[in-house]
């Protein structure tokens, strides 16, 4: 069971006791029915259901379960167990920031069975996700108040989501890693090709972190999805969707199968340098 949750209010540790988790200043957070606590604070959330649509996250899960994006999966995996130094797998301390509806958080659970925690700030993605696993601790919070104490996490994986640079040098050990997965601007090209008149070229400057690197890399590869609902919800999980104009959405009945692009940059940060 996890043992490094702190409260989200003053930081302090929190205990379960009677499926209520308690700090010592006795600020209380209930564990839902399904098994999931929400630690977001009222301050943090700009909307009543804050992070993607259900809509967009019930695309996202019936997409990710028909294993088209698995190699994205593995690469994360494998990076884990390359990261892991001498510490027992079984041991890390891993936390899946933004985590949706938990595909890859249970797929990393179910290769490496260790103290693992899934935190996104959509209550619907996390209620989703704890429908895969009791074992994995399911976390409503703000990757910018992040509920774990100082120190404590071996690595943080970030898939296609914000991160924020301050929260994760504070809750990394001393050399934990940040497993960072964004989108090259390949990434899904198809669909931009065929939905936008112009395709504009996009910075990641902003999403880099000011942090030593590790290792970096592209991974691309070319998947053929065969099957219509699966390009569409593949489509309904990314912005391009919303962003089809009303002239365009006759594309949509001539999409029964798509060889995709997929085009994301892997990068391993080191937060060796937090505690200097
Ligand atoms: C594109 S989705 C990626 C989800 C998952 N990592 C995946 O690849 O399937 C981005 C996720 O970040 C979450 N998110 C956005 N802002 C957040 C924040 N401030 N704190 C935590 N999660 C956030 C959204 O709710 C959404 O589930
Ligand atoms: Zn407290």
């Amino acid at each position: 069971m996890n043992n490094y949750l702190a409260c989200p209010k003053c930081h302090e540790p929190l205990s379960l006791e009677n499926r209520t988790y308690r700090c010592l200043n006795n600020h209380c957070y209930d564990l839902a029915k399904s098994g999931y606590i929400n630690l977001l604070l009222n301050p943090d959330k700009a909307t009543t259901n804050p992070g993607d649509s259900k809509e967009s996250l019930i695309a996202r899960r019936d997409y990710l379960n028909s294993h088209h994006y698995d190699s994205i999966l593995d690469q994360v995996i494998q990076l884990i167990k390359k990261y892991a130094g001498s510490t027992e797998l079984n041991d890390l301390n891993i936390l899946d920031l933004g985590c949706g509806e938990g595909y890859y958080t249970y797929g990393m659970y179910q290769s490496i069975p260790a103290n693992i925690s899934g935190l996104d700030i959509s209550k619907i993605g996390v209620n989703m996700a704890s429908k895969y696993s009791k074992d994995i601790t399911w976390i409503v919070g703000n990757s910018k108040n992040i509920p774990i104490i100082d120190h404590s996490l071996d690595f943080v994986t970030a898939l296609f989501t914000v991160v924020n640079q301050s929260e994760l040098e504070r809750v990394l050990k001393e050399n934990g890693k940040i497993i960072h997965v964004t989108a090259n601007s390949n990434h899904l090209i198809e669909f931009k090709q065929m939905i936008y008149d112009e395709i504009i070229e996009k910075s990641d400057k902003f999403i880099r972190l000011d942090l030593p690197i590790v290792e970096q890399y592209d991974f691309t590869k070319k998947e053929l999805i065969e099957n219509r609902e699966d390009v569409l919800n593949l489509l309904k999980m990314t912005p391009h969707y919303y962003h089809i104009s009303t002239h365009k959405r006759h594309i949509l009945d001539e999409l029964d199968s798509l060889e995709i692009t997929i085009d994301i940059k892997i990068t391993v940060y080191d937060a060796m340098e937090s505690l200097l």
